[in-house]
């Protein structure tokens, strides 16, 4: 059962405010710690733009940044927040990693560990890997990302483009499309946005579906059109070709031609529906590049925008304890 949607910021002042040693997925987080994490992530957007003199919070703090898994966007993210708070930010990558030559989890674990890093930031192709790896460490740890289980710091910045864009998350009618089955991103949405108590419909071709998809407390559709109806926001996800063994869509034409968000489609939507990706972006396939790249409609950079100021305010947020930051030691 999602828990009950909180409609209001008022959350514990310190540490009750985010009593988590770890970032690790939605799936146990209060409203009331969604959305400090928003509200703290809020205070870094104008800095960032006006490149405001820095803050360097975390100033002498060592980020590791592990990537077992390809990534352009969420690595950069990751390492501009940390360098914008004045963190060291090392970046580690799979291609040179021992884990190609056989090395076990834990193994990386009790490695990354011995390197005394304050904060690790991890992505991994195995779902749960994240929480073994945070089980293992002495520091806070920073899930961008495992397998099909959950994405986090995605769904936050997501949440928190739609508050700004749409004035709030809750009763927002949002459909979530594309590759459900396979997505860390779907998953994370549809915790983090039914607890905001926005009203979810999520839309997959049946292959595409996960069983029991009510359980998330959203509604299934395999019919865009319908799915799209009244809808506020529409955020379109990628066919996750890199975890399927083929045979899920015919075709990626006909993909397009059933699920691809096109302007024409679009108008079944709220005359003023904001357009989500998480990228990367197949144009053409699940999404048209006029609908992509439409001034008003299109939130898609400004999601990019939303991420380093999520990810500063998670970075921030974790490191506080150890920080020794007023009552969050
Ligand atoms: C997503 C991911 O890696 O899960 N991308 C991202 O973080 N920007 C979605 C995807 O790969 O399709």
């Amino acid at each position: 059962m999602p828990p009950a949607p909180a409609t209001t910021s008022a959350y514990p002042p310190g540490r009750l405010a985010f009593p988590h040693r770890h970032l690790t997925g939605i799936m146990g987080l209060q409203p009331h710690e969604i959305l400090f994490l928003l509200d703290t992530a809020e205070e870094w957007i104008e800095p960032n733009r006006t490149r405001a003199a820095p803050d360097k919070r975390l100033a002498g703090l060592t980020q590791i940044n592990a990537f077992f898994e390809n990534s352009t966007r969420t690595l950069l993210s990751f390492e501009i927040a940390g360098k914008r708070l004045g963190a060291d930010v090392v970046n580690m990558h799979a291609a040179q990693s021992s884990v190609k030559k056989g090395e076990t989890l834990i193994d990386t674990a009790v490695t990354l560990n011995a390197m005394r890093a304050d904060v690790i930031v991890i992505r991994h192709m195995s779902s749960g890997a994240v929480r073994l790896i945070a089980d293992k460490v002495d520091c806070p740890v920073l899930n961008a990302g495992d397998g099909r289980h959950e994405h986090p710091t995605q769904a936050l910045l997501d949440a928190l483009t739609i508050r700004r864009r749409r004035g709030r998350v809750e009763g927002q009618r949002v459909v979530i499309c594309g590759d459900i089955l396979h997505s860390r991103v779907a998953r994370s949405n549809m915790l983090a946005l039914t607890a905001l108590a926005a009203e979810v419909r999520v839309c997959a071709p049946s292959t595409l579906m996960p069983p029991e998809i009510e359980a998330f407390g959203v509604a299934a559709f395999t019919d865009f059109d319908a799915a799209l109806e009244g809808a506020d926001v529409v955020m379109m996800l990628r066919v996750q070709n890199e975890r399927m063994s083929g045979g899920f869509i015919p075709s990626t034409r006909e993909f397009h031609a059933r699920y691809g968000l096109t302007l024409d489609r679009l108008a079944r939507a709220k005359p003023d529906a904001l357009v989500l990706h998480p990228g990367p972006m197949n144009r053409g396939v699940e999404i048209d590049s006029d609908v992509a790249d439409h001034l008003t409609r299109s939130a898609i950079t400004e999601q990019v925008e939303m991420g380093v100021a999520v990810r500063m305010a998670c970075l921030d947020v974790l490191t506080r304890g150890a920080r020794g930051v007023e009552g969050w030691a």
